[in-house]
């Protein structure tokens, strides 16, 4: 039987009176490449805060590979394999490329092998910059180096939200291909959310759609793109092959 990587029940997170989150329900499989699209306010944030310990849930439950976690630190969603990058990047402007990641190496992956922070500057085509101070690095550098640092933590369960925001049309496709193939060649458990929706259609396995807080839509990027509630709540023109 294959094993759910994440387990969502019933999540919801409200602030106030605004329910950001409302009954959400899903289910990733070890290995699954997903993808979460929606518009802009729909809970997509707060679903990672609600599934990686940045927030605890109004209701519902979470479970990573089978573990209740729902309302428990970051710490402990890193110890069960889960890590992550954020929405505006979390990185050590003053310090160098390989300080950055030997640092989340250290705080992330403690008794791990340290040979895991070569290997990992490497296929993040961070090497020839490993010396560069962070802060000076150009946007998509520095999107790659928060990939390095949540990979060297060596997780299970892999959370990006909008790795591809700011950058070029061709830098979008550079780090979707750096994504798909980190997916498969570490066997990594992926959920990533981005508005690049063209893009994350033609590399992810399935899609998540996210409106008003609750799952709007859930299905392969080929059901999703024809999907009339997706349409009109999200996609409306664009065109999505
Ligand atoms: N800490 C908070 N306190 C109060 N309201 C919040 C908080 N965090 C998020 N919200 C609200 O919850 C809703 C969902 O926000 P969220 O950041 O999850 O959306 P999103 O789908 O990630 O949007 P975007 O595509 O713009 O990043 C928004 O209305 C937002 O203003
Ligand atoms: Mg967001």
């Amino acid at each position: 039987m294959s094993t759910s990587m994440l387990s969502v029940q019933g999540l919801g997170m409200q602030f106030g009176g605004l329910k950001a989150l409302a009954d959400v329900t899903m289910e990733v499989k070890q290995g699954e490449f997903v993808g979460v699209i929606g518009p802009n306010g729909a809970g997509k944030t707060t679903f990672f805060h609600a599934i990686s310990g940045v927030h605890v849930p109004t209701s519902g439950t979470v479970r990573i590979d089978g573990r209740e976690l729902q309302g428990r630190s970051p710490d402990a969603f890193c110890r069960a394999g889960v890590a992550r990058t954020f929405q505006t990047p979390r990185i050590f402007g003053d310090m160098t490329v390989l300080e950055n990641v030997r640092f989340a190496f250290l705080f992330g992956n403690q008794g791990g092998d340290v040979s895991l922070v070569d290997k990992v500057i490497g296929e993040t085509h961070l090497a020839t910059l490993r010396s560069e101070v962070a802060g000076a690095l150009p946007p998509a550098r520095q999107r790659q180096l928060e990939i390095a640092m949540a990979l060297v933590t060596a997780p299970r369960l892999l959370l990006l939200d909008e790795v591809a925001a700011g950058l070029t049309e061709g830098e979008v496709e550079d780090v979707a291909r750096l994504i798909r193939h980190l997916h498969d060649s570490y066997g990594l458990t992926v959920v990533w959310i981005e508005h690049a929706v063209r893009t994350l259609m033609k590399t992810v396995d399935r899609v998540a759609v996210l409106n008003f807080g609750q799952l709007l839509a859930d299905g392969t990027p080929a059901e999703i793109a024809a999907n009339p509630k997706v349409i009109s709540a999200y996609l409306g023109d664009e065109v999505v092959e």
